[in-house]
This record gives structure tokens, sequence and C-alpha cells, in this order.
């Protein structure tokens, strides 16, 4: 796939096709890849990168959180994202990884040179319409399905606050299945029985007195929209919780819906073929989605800081 954008590869620049891992490296034989995941929203006032320090901070941390030690500062990676989207006009997205390159035989690499790698693309341009298949788009509202065999990642084998390739590919078929059967999305319970996130969103709901309640942060991703959120919510007047949520209240819940980079804030109006309250989008979900929107297109002074012009 020929897509005319440049790539920073450990400081120089590569073209997108010539940014490639061998098959037999650490980071595709044991996972050791960790990402981050930001959008850039391209406004009337110019391209704007969403939450840069957030997302560089998280990155540090899960790099620390599986032993990857980074070479650059976060003032020298911050340096290189704005350079690269600057460098590729138009971009909706950055994807920003760490990983071990080198062609290893053990779990333990011999060479630990950690490789750093920052994209910007357009996923729907640059990826989604290169493919021969299509997906189906997006649907306003999402039909969840919970997840019953798989269970969300667990801090005792990969932190669920590590954004690692790995953590991933559990969800891979199982994601696969529910959309056969018809549905948007998987919501993974973690060991103890307990709603944790989805394999890449994090999920909010309101309970019967109007409180907005997501999991606490220590069992799921520590989500910048789901922080985004919670400082929305704050800021509107809506009371919000961080409270363990078992399946059976987010049954009974009067709003439940998801947020990340990727989903924004995403309304669910059913659960494993019930409807959630109405079965329409609810007063809370619209009230914060229509503030994100307008924070994220630049037109909210008091958030204009996590907004980082190009
Ligand atoms: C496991 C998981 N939970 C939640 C999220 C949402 O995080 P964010 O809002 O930072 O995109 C993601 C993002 O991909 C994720 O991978």
């Amino acid at each position: 796939m020929n897509v005319d954008r440049r790539v920073w590869l450990n400081g120089d620049w590569v073209a997108w096709q010539d940014a490639t891992l061998h098959v037999l490296s650490h980071a595709a034989q044991r996972g050791s890849l960790v990402f981050d995941y930001m959008s850039v929203y391209q406004n009337p006032q110019g391209a704007a990168i969403f939450r840069l320090p957030e997302h560089l901070e998280r990155f540090y941390r899960s790099c620390e959180l599986i032993d990857l030690h980074l070479d650059y500062d976060p003032a020298e990676l911050t340096a290189a994202v704005i350079e690269t989207v600057r460098l590729n006009p138009g971009v909706r997205a950055i994807k920003l990884n760490a990983f071990i390159a080198s062609i290893e035989i053990d779990v333990v690499p011999v060479d630990d040179e950690v490789h750093v790698a920052i994209a910007a693309y357009d996923p729907k341009a640059d990826v989604l319409d290169r493919k021969s298949k299509t997906t189906p788009a997006r649907a306003a509202t999402c039909k969840l399905w919970i997840e019953k065999e798989i269970h969300n990642r667990r801090e005792d084998i990969v932190s669920p606050q590590a954004k690692v390739s790995a953590n991933y590919v559990s969800t891979m078929g199982a994601k696969a299945r529910a959309r056969s059967a018809g549905y948007d999305e998987i919501l993974l319970v973690d060991e103890f029985g307990q709603v944790a996130e989805t394999p890449t969103a994090n999920l909010f709901m309101v309970d019967g007195e109007g409180v907005l309640i997501t999991p606490p942060v220590n069992r799921v991703l520590l989500g910048v929209t789901r922080s985004t959120i919670l400082e929305l919510a704050a800021a509107s007047a809506v009371e919000v919780r961080e409270a363990p949520i078992f399946p059976d209240e987010l049954l009974r819940a009067s709003e439940v819906f998801l947020t990340g980079t990727t989903a924004g804030v995403w309304p669910v109006v059913s659960i494993d073929g019930g409807t959630v309250g109405a079965g329409e989008v609810g007063p809370v979900a619209t009230l914060l989605q229509e503030r994100f929107e307008t924070v994220i297109g630049g037109r909210d002074p008091a958030f204009a800081h996590w907004l980082q012009s190009v």
C-alpha cells in the first residue's frame, strides 16, 4: 500500500512503505510494541492535536509498565509529533509507537534498543478506503454485547493501563463473533465480574438518580476521552462517580455510552438485545456529546488548552 506520507523513525523521515519491521523481530514475535493514538482535528483555525501531553504521558507509562526504556524525552517527542503532523497535511490521527525491532530468540532481547516511530495519517482515506473489502460505517448509536467468554486485560498478566499490542489480540475473535451476530461492540468484564471497557473505549452509565458512573481507573485504561468527559461533566454540573459497575446495574441504567479517540462519545441504545432506558440517545449523552464536539472544534475557549495547534 503506497500512501504519500512520511513517518518519523528514530529521528529520520522514511516513506510510509519503508516503515517496516522484520517478521522475526521481538515486537512481532513477543508483542513488545507500545503505542498511543490521538486525534488531529482539522478546524477552521488549522490542524490541532488533541491533548498531546496526556497522550505522551500515557505512552511513557505504558513503556514503563512493560520495561521499554525510551531514549527520547517528552520535549523531543512533542516536537517530533508536531513536525510529523506539519509534514503530512490533512491528517486526522497520530500513532506513536515504541518497539524492540531486533531479531531475537528469547523473551529477553539481547539488543534491547527501543525504536520509536510516529505516523500521522487519515485512517479512512489512507487505510480503510484502500482495502478491497469494505466494513460497514459506524452507526450513530451502538448495539453492545457483553462478552461472556473473554475477560478484560488483567493486572497480573499485562496491566490494563499498558497500551501494548499484545493486550489487544484476545478481543479480535470475540469482537468478530459479536459483529457477525449483529452487535457493534463488545464490553469486557474483568475477572471479578465487574464491567471494565470495550477493546478500545471506556464505558459510562447514568443511574436512576442521574449520576454519571464509570469504572475506576485501576481496572481500565486511563482513556484520555474518559478524563475529558469526566471534566466536561463536572463543568456541566453533572454529578460524576468512579465506582465498580456490575452487569445487572448496567442493564438497569437509564443511559450508557462509550468514549474513545475513535468512538468520541458513542451512545449505547441496546445491550445483549435489550434496550437501554428508552432505547434512544439520552439527555446526558446528548449534552456531553455536544460539549465534546464544541471543544474539539475549537469553539470553547475554556478548553482551548486541550488543542495543540500545528
Ligand atoms: C483498552 C482501551 N480502553 C479505552 C480506550 C479509550 O482511550 P482514549 O479515550 O484515550 O482513546 C482505548 C483507546 O484505544 C483502549 O485501547
